[in-house]
Parts: structure tokens; sequence; C-alpha cells
């Protein structure tokens, strides 16, 4: 795991749009996987910014509520497009993101699996972190071997969410979610996380034991993962100066 340290949340989403923008220029028809949630919005801003060039790329979300309808203002759906798609050359063909008001259920999973073998798999997977440790909607206890499938949302998720809608009662339940073996598959992972109230799940993914009770530290399995976070969410991270030490050191061919 590569940990990367920044002063402020702005400086960590614009090394992760700069981790995105080399991905896309080095294989312009690279498969991209993409977050939701508060995280990622500066760093979609910046890669809106840098004018890229999207008309071969290939995009698949990481999740999406169950039940809500698409054009609902909380749906990631919804979300995609306003924080990115519209403002990018993407073409409307090469975007996925679970369907929340798929008929079978387990049948769209397998079909979503199936898109992103047939895509040639994702290359590079934008990853959040839940206060719980959940990557995707992956809650503690999935399996680390799990598929893109049904989960049921904890409570501490719901409420964590219910920022977004009029009141915690009113967020999904259940979710489609690509699984961990899912994830692990992506040829490179990006996590970012902000804030003092991430520390907690980023220090026990980052120097914790690997366990399903926080299913992002799984990532220390995976050959190629950055972790950028600013300093809140470093807080409790007993190795920081270490972290800080080896990008501060490194070979001007190995900076983004
Ligand atoms: P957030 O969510 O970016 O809104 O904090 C992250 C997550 O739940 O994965």
């Amino acid at each position: 795991m590569e940990i990367i340290i920044q002063p402020t949340a702005q400086d960590a989403a614009d090394i992760g749009a700069r981790v995105i923008a080399r991905s896309i220029k080095s294989k312009p028809n690279a498969v991209i996987g993409l977050a939701t949630g508060s995280t990622p919005v500066s760093m979609y801003k910046k890669l809106i910014e840098m004018d890229l060039d999207w008309s071969q790329v290939t995009t698949f979300n990481l999740d999406e509520y169950i039940g809500l309808p698409k054009d609902h203002p909380q749906t990631y759906h919804t979300f995609m497009w306003e924080n990115l798609f519209n403002h990018i050359n993407i073409k409307p063909e090469n975007i996925h993101i679970p369907d929340g008001n798929a008929a079978d259920v387990p049948a769209f999973c397998e079909s979503y699996e199936s898109a992103i073998k047939a895509a040639g798999g994702i290359d590079l997977q934008v990853l959040g972190i839940g206060t719980d440790g959940h990557i995707g909607f992956n809650e503690p206890t999935s399996s680390l071997a799990s598929r893109t499938r049904i989960k049921t949302l904890t409570e501490r998720t719901c409420k964590d969410n219910a920022r977004f809608f009029d009141s915690a009662e009113e967020v999904p339940r259940h979710v489609i979610t690509m699984g961990i073996g899912t994830i692990m598959e992506a040829r490179e992972n990006l996590l970012l996380a902000f804030g003092e109230k991430k520390a907690q799940a980023i220090a026990e993914a980052v120097e914790g034991p690997i366990t399903s009770i926080n299913p992002a530290s799984v990532l220390q399995m995976h050959p190629v993962v950055k972790v950028i976070i600013d300093e809140p969410a470093a807080g409790q991270l007993e190795r920081a100066d270490y972290y800080k030490w080896v990008f501060e050191s490194k070979p001007e061919w190995q900076k983004v």
C-alpha cells in the first residue's frame, strides 16, 4: 500500500485526479471504476477542469441504492451525471451503474460481472471508505471473496448517509454493490478518505489485521493500491511520519 498524506482534502483530491488522468492518457480506452459520496466530488471537479478525452473510456460504478426511481436526486445515477458525466465527453453507452430497479437482482448482478469481464476488467478503481470500513457498500463481515450482489446497509451507514435525505428512515436499506472479490480484481485501486471521522477506519484498514470487520483492510493483499488522505483522516495512523518520508523521498519518475 502506498499511503499519501496531504495537508488538505483538496491537495489529496488533486493527486487522485492526476492518477486518473495518467491512466486515461496512457490508455485512452481505460476502464475506470468510479465511486460516489462526498469524498470524490472535488476530485471529479478537478478532472472536469483537466478537459481529458473520455471518448473511449468505459466506466463501472461501485454501487447503487435499490428501489429509488432512477432520476431521484439521491440515486448514484443522478450523482454521477451531475458531478461528472454531464461535463465530460464520455459516451453514454460506455457508462455502467448498477440498476437499483432491476426486476431480477441476482441476474442483474451476474450481468454486471460479465460486463466488467467483457470490457477487459477494471484498470483503475476509485474507492471511498465508510466510517465502518466499508468499500463500495461491502459492509463489515462481507465475504472478502464476494462478487456483485445485494447487500443490506448497517444502521450506521444509513445514519451516515441520512444527511443526503430528509431522515435516516428514507435511506434505502438495500443496495447493489460490486463485491470485494470484484474490487480486488481491479488492476489498481485508489482509496480516498478525508476528515477526522474516517481516521479510525483508515488506521484499521492500513495498520490493522486483514479482517472482514474492516473490509478495506483486504486492500493490504492488493498489489497496487494508493491510499490518498488528508491530515485529519491520517490522525490515528501510528506510522504517519514514515508514509510522509516515503512520499517525499520518491524518485522523480515515480511521482504523480
Ligand atoms: P462519503 O462516503 O464519501 O460520503 O464519506 C464514503 C463511503 O461510504 O464509501
